[in-house]
């Protein structure tokens, strides 16, 4: 079987740059671009992020494009409490010198790879849901070309911005409404399982003994996230390799279907994403929700996963 097509859609981000690398050392997969939006940082770092990760590791095919530098409705927030004032934690990468942005725009260059791709793309959602919100508005026919998509984003209980909301979501609530009806097949990676497992100091040092560029940096962007467990911030947790593994790894997940919708405007649920587990709507499930992780098949699958760019 060939390499399935993905595109990354990312907010870049420490656990995001470690999903892309995931994501770019599978031989399942192929990545056919990486696109850009505002969120855990503003959107020219996250933009910039991708362009410096990317020739850094020496992927120069890899087209990088930038997207919505704000949400369609919500939201102008970052987290850089959690992933520093430039996106990557306490780590500088060498600024991209020959590689250059995409002159389309992420929804733009989203829907004609779609389109090349002939209904087989798939999509890695990791970060606020805009670009894909404005393709679907551009190209109501990406609902039929697009034939998966694995996010991170909600949860089934509470949030980690507000009561009842996660970061992606709450960003940009109307997008992820649109997209979670938008009638793509969809799997949902939330807190319930992002939030159940964490990588360790052994991890890194395993990664790091690989010796690669890839391998270097992901080990420097775990202990940045121990440093900052330990003074009380969000512990080393994968949120967005996870819906990597999701994709390619889901023996390390249990998910049920279930109808899934985002609330937009409620004053205290914004951003709540609503799975009917009870079956209270009497809608038919429009995704599959992953419900519980087996920390150590996933955390070992992560290890391993960035420990291929050794080849
Ligand atoms: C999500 O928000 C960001 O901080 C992470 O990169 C992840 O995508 C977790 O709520
Ligand atoms: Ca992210």
């Amino acid at each position: 079987m060939g390499r399935r097509p993905f595109i990354i859609d990312c907010d870049t981000g420490t656990d995001d740059a470690i999903a892309i690398m995931a994501a770019l050392y599978c031989d399942q997969v192929e990545i056919k671009a990486i696109t850009s939006v505002n969120g855990n940082v503003a959107h020219k770092y996250t933009s910039q992020n991708n362009l410096d990760l990317l020739e850094y590791l020496g992927f120069d095919d890899i087209p990088v494009a930038k997207g919505a530098d704000r949400p369609m409705l919500g939201n102008f927030f970052h987290a850089d409490g959690t992933h520093g004032s430039t996106g990557l934690g306490s780590i500088t990468l060498p600024k991209a010198r020959k590689k250059t942005f995409d002159d389309q725009i992420a929804s733009e260059l989203i829907y004609r790879i779609a389109k090349e791709e002939k209904g087989e793309l798939e999509l890695l959602v990791i970060g606020p849901m805009t670009n894909i919100a404005i393709c679907l508005l551009e190209h109501p026919d990406l609902k039929d070309l697009v034939k998966h998509i694995w996010f991170m984003g909600g949860a089934v209980i509470g949030g980690n911005v507000t009561t009842t909301a996660e970061f992606n979501i709450w960003v940009d609530p109307l997008a992820a409404h649109i997209v979670t009806q938008s009638g793509i097949p969809q799997t949902m990676v939330g807190l319930d399982v992002t939030t159940a497992a964490a990588m360790k100091e052994e991890h890194s040092a395993r990664i790091r003994a690989c010796g690669t560029k890839a391998g270097t940096l992901c080990a420097d962007l775990l202990d940045y996230m121990f440093i900052r467990r330990d003074q009380g911030g969000e512990d080393a947790l994968m949120h967005d390799a996870m819906a990597f593994a999701a994709a390619v790894y889901p023996e390390c997940l249990e998910c049920k279907d279930y109808y899934v919708d985002v609330e937009y405007t409620g004053e205290y649920t914004k951003g709540h994403t609503a799975v009917d587990r009870r079956g209270k709507l009497g809608r038919p499930a429009n995704m599959s929700v992953a419900l519980k992780v087996d920390e150590d098949r996933f955390c070992s699958w992560l290890m391993d996963a960035v420990r291929k760019s050794a080849g």
